[in-house]
C-alpha cells in the first residue's frame, strides 16, 4: 500500500519505518526542511534502538523517501497518517494548531479518495474537527473528493518503539465507516496477526481509549510512589509489598515499580490533558487530578532526601552531588518531564553543585539546563564520583545496576549514595559501609 505519514516525529518515524519494513511504500513529509535533509542523509535524529537501520534499509530498497512537499508526500497515497506534535499549554490542555493545519494542508493538496489517520494523541473530538476541516478546504476549491478521518492512536513506549509498533497488543481503530476499517485492518495485519488484536469502536471511543490507557498506567505508578511514601513512614519495604500485591492476579507485578515519578513526553502531558477535557465538560476529574499532584510530589524525591540529610550536616552550600541517569527513563536520551532536571535546578538553586552522568542524554540536559549555576555534566559514571560528596541515581540505566561498589566508596568524600529507583539491594549495601537511601524503606538511622 502507498502510505503519507505527516510528521517525522517519534511516532511518525517509527511508523514509517516499520510501515515500510512490510513491504508498504511510505512517504514521509515534514515542514522543517533540516530533519528532511538529515534524514535524506541516513542520519536518524532520533535516539531509538534499531530504528536507524530500519530507516536505512528500507530508505536503500526504495520504500522509505523524504519531502518538505505533501502533494509529492499524497501522491497515489491511499492513507495519510497525521504524526505531528500536540504541546501542552500553559493551562495542561493540548495545542491542536499542528494537526489542524495539517488538515488544511491535506483538504488543500489531496486529489485522490484518502483514509485520513489521527496518530498522535488528541483530544476526543479531535478527528470531527479534522473531517470539518477537510471538508472546508475541499468545498472552498469546488472538489468533491472521498475521504474518511479515522482515529487510530499509538501505545509504543521510548526504548522498545520499534518492536511495540511491530508486536503490538491490540491496534485501536475509531471509524464508523467499514471500507476504511477494511483498509486499515489490511494495512496491520502483517503486525497484529490474530485479528482479535485489531479493535474497531467509534471514533471518540478510539481517542478516549489512548487517554484511558496512559493515566490507568500514570495511576499505577503514583498509586505505588504514594505507597512507598507510607511505607517510608511505618517502617514497611515498598519492594516486599510490590511483591505481595503483585502476586494477586488481578493487581499484578508490571509497572507498579516506585521511584522519581512518571516523566516522559505522554504521561505527564495526558494526564493533564484529559484533566483539562474533563473540566470541559463539566465533570471534576479528582482521581486524575491526585495522580498529577502525586507525582508532581514524587520528582522532589530525591532532592528533598538529599535535602533534609544535608541540613543536619551544615546544609548544602559548598557540597558535591553525583547525579547517574538524566534521561525520563533508561535506553533514551529524552530528558523531557524527567525527574533529574528537578533535583538538578532544585538543589543547584540552594548552592549544592551537581556532577551529572548519562550514557546517552547528556547534551539534549546541557541544553535545557543551559545556565544553571553549578551543573558539570561529565563523560563517565566514575568520573561524576570524584570528589562528591555523596551520589544519587535517578535513571535506571543497567550500567547503573552493578556497580564497582568499591570505586564509589574511595571516590566519594563519604559512602553515601540516594536511589531514586531503588537498583541495590539494602543490605549488602549496609554491609558495604554505605548509608543507602532508596524510594519506600524507612531511611538508615
Ligand atoms: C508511555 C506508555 O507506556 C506508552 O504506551 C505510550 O504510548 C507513551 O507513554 P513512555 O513514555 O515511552 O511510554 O515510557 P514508559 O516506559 O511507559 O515509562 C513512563 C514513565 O513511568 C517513566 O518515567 C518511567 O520511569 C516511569 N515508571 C514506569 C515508573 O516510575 N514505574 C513503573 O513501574 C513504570
Amino acid at each position: 500500500m502507498n502510505l503519507c505519514i505527516v510528521g517525522t516525529g517519534y511516532v511518525g518515524l517509527v511508523s514509517a519505518a516499520c510501515f515500510a519494513e512490510m513491504g508498504n511504500n511510505v512517504c514521509c513529509v515534514d515542514v522543517n526542511p533540516a530533519v528532511v535533509e538529515r534524514l535524506n542523509n541516513g542520519e536518524v535524529h532520533i535516539y531509538e534502538p534499531g530504528l536507524e537501520e530500519m530507516v536505512a534499509r528500507n530508505r536503500a530498497e526504495g520504500r522509505l523517501a523524504f519531502t518538505t512537499t505533501l502533494a509529492e508526500g499524497l501522491k497515489d497515497a491511499a492513507v495519510a497518517f497525521i504524526t505531528v506534535g500536540t504541546p501542552s499549554r500553559e493551562d495542561g490542555s493540548c495545542d491542536l494548531c499542528y494537526v489542524h493545519q495539517v488538515a488544511r494542508d491535506i483538504g488543500q493538496a489531496m486529489t485522490e479518495p484518502l483514509v485520513v489517520v489521527d496518530k498522535s494523541t488528541v483530544p476526543v473530538g479531535t478527528a470531527d474537527q479534522v473531517r470539518e476541516i477537510i471538508a472546508e478546504e475541499l468545498s472552498k476549491r469546488g472538489a468533491s473528493i472521498d475521504y474518511d478521518v479515522v482515529s487510530n492512536p499509538e501505545f509504543l513506549k521510548e526504548g522498545d518503539a520499534v518492536s511495540d509498533f511491530m508486536k503490538p497488543d491490540r491496534v485501536i481503530l475509531g471509524t464508523e465507516n467499514e471500507n476504511s476499517a477494511e483498509i486499515m485492518r489490511s494495512l496491520y495485519s502483517p503486525f497484529a496477526r490474530s485479528r482479535e488484536k485489531v479493535m474497531v469502536m467509534g471514533v471518540r471511543s478510539a481517542e478516549m481509549t489512548k487517554y484511558a490507557a496512559n493515566c490507568i498506567l500514570a495511576t499505577k505508578i503514583s498509586f505505588i510512589n504514594e505507597v512507598s511514601g507510607i511505607c517510608e513512614k511505618v517502617g514497611a519495604d515498598v519492594r516486599d509489598v510490590r511483591l505481595g500485591i503483585g502476586s494477586d492476579h488481578r493487581i499484578g507485578y508490571h509497572f507498579i515499580y516506585p521511584g522519581v515519578g512518571y516523566g516522559g513526553s505522554c504521561f505527564p502531558k495526558d494526564v493533564k490533558a484529559l484533566i483539562n477535557t474533563a473540566r470541559e465538560v463539566g465533570h471534576e476529574p479528582q482521581l486524575l487530578a491526585a495522580v498529577d499532584e502525586v507525582n508532581n510530589r514524587q520528582k522532589f524525591a530525591i532532592a528533598k532526601k538529599v535535602e533534609s540529610y544535608f541540613a543536619q550536616q551544615g546544609g548544602l552550600e559548598g557540597r558535591t552531588l553525583a547525579l547517574w541517569g538524566l534521561a525520563f527513563k533508561a535506553n533514551t536520551d529524552d530528558i523531557r518531564e524527567a525527574s533529574s532536571l528537578e533535583t538538578i535546578k532544585y538543589l543547584t538553586a540552594k548552592g549544592m553543585r551537581v556532577k551529572a552522568f548519562d550514557p546517552v542524554a547528556g547534551p539534549n540536559t546541557a541544553r535545557e539546563l543551559e545556565g544553571v549555576q553549578g551543573l558539570e555534566i561529565v563523560d563517565s559514571q566514575y568520573e561524576a564520583l570524584n570528589g562528591a560528596d555523596a551520589l544519587a541515581v535517578v535513571t535506571e540505566w543497567n550500567q547503573f545496576r552493578n556497580p564497582d561498589f568499591g570505586q564509589i566508596k574511595n571516590s566519594l568524600k563519604a559512602p553515601l549514595i540516594f536511589d531514586g529507583r531503588n537498583l541495590y539491594p539494602p543490605r549488602d549495601l549496609a554491609e558495604a559501609g554505605f548509608a543507602y537511601f532508596c524510594i519506600g524503606r524507612p531511611d538508615p538511622a
